[in-house]
């Protein structure tokens, strides 16, 4: 086994793996009603990777040195048979570790198989506890208590949580402490995640941010905490553990310490394009090469080059006018 590195000095290490566009939420800063509704043209099933060509990538990509794969979406619990899904990836040489990120609405139905399958860590997507905030948040009035059971419910089958909230000014910093509190007695892992301008849809600009150090101070006034280790090189999230419990509360600081010096993330979205940065314009087309039966060391080879042209920093440079006037890709189709 090799690992690649870009052009940067950064070792591919993480796949994250789009494995549909849909979503059952229109949260406003990712797919807001206006743009992605009833008659939005959502990719068609022929034009998705199927499980066996997803297979067959993650074990190249795992060939060069990726070892963590994150299943995404759209709202990956959309896509039906996941469960096979993760029993392929599960055991390709070389894959260290496998989790899933969701808005935890079809939990009920998709955990037990999903644990029978072999994944064991869900990041859970709860942006507010106050039913009317969340309710517009999420674009459809589902209600905090709803994704609350669901998340007792996948603890309790023996999943390993964290909880991701996407915090904006204006509109959910009130939810910051409630949901510190909540998460903190529960022993779950919350990351404060500072919005980004992903995609060109979702009315972003500086103002609207929350930055880490402002949560942190909010936090301070009530709890003191300590840094943690990080648990892998390069992970997204700065974590702190309260002095008072063994429970940890983290921050992802996209916009105001930028991480691109350590990322170490690759991405393929659900019709099969291979992207090296969450902000990317364009991506080079994997499932047209597998469709036209390129064999698997010239497809290896391809990914290679790809990686190892890479220069993409996006959050070190990003200004008001980048946010505005590249293309980027959409959120929900890349999957964070
Ligand atoms: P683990 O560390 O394995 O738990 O996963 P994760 O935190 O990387 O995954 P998750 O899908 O929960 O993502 C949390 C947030 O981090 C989302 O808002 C992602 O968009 C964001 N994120 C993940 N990777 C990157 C990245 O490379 N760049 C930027 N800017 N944001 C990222
Ligand atoms: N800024 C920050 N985080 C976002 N997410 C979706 N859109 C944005 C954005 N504009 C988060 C979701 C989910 C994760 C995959 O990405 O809430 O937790
Ligand atoms: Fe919300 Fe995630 Fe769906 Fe986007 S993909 S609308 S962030 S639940
Ligand atoms: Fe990686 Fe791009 Fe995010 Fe920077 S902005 S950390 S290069 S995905």
């Amino acid at each position: 086994m090799q690992t690649i590195i870009d052009k940067l000095g950064r070792p591919i290490r993480d796949l994250r793996i789009s494995v549909t566009d849909r979503c059952n939420f229109r949260c406003t800063y990712c797919m807001p009603k206006e743009v992605f509704g009833d008659d939005y043209a959502f990719l068609p099933k022929s034009e998705l990777l199927s499980f066996e060509e997803i297979e067959r990538l993650a074990k190249l990509f795992a060939s060069l040195g990726v070892k963590k794969l994150r299943l995404t979406g759209g709202e990956p619990l959309m896509r039906r048979g996941l469960p096979d899904l993760v029993k392929k990836l599960i055991v390709i040489d070389g894959i260290e570790d496998i989790g899933l990120t969701t808005n935890g609405v079809l939990l009920r139905q998709a955990a037990q198989p999903l644990y029978d399958a072999g994944l064991r860590r869900l990041n859970m997507s709860l942006d507010a506890l106050d039913p009317e905030i969340f309710g517009v948040l999420n674009g459809r009035g589902i209600k905090p208590d709803f994704i609350l059971s669901n998340i007792d419910f996948a603890r309790e089958i023996g999943f390993e949580i964290k909880v991701n909230m996407v915090v904006q000014k204006g509109v959910n910093e009130s939810e910051i402490l409630p949901m510190a509190a909540y998460f903190k007695e529960r022993g779950i892992t919350l990351r404060f995640i500072e919005f980004m301008d992903v995609g060109n849809d979702n009315g972003w600009s500086f103002d609207k941010v929350v930055t880490k150090k402002e949560i942190y101070e909010m936090l301070s006034e009530v709890y003191e905490m300590e840094p943690s280790d990080e648990d892998y090189f390069g992970e997204v999230a700065k974590r702190y553990r309260y002095m008072d419990s063994e429970s940890e509360v983290g921050f992802i600081t996209s916009v105001s310490e930028s991480f691109c010096s350590s990322c170490t993330r690759a991405r393929l979205s659900s019709d099969g394009k291979f992207y090296t940065c969450l902000f990317a314009s364009s991506g080079f087309d994997l499932r047209e090469l597998i469709r036209s039966g390129l064999p698997d060391d010239e497809l290896l080879e391809a990914i290679r080059n790809v990686w190892e042209g890479r220069t993409d920093r996006y959050s070190d440079e990003r200004t008001e006018q980048t946010a505005k006037n590249r293309k980027k890709i959409g959120m929900s189709y890349i999957g964070g």
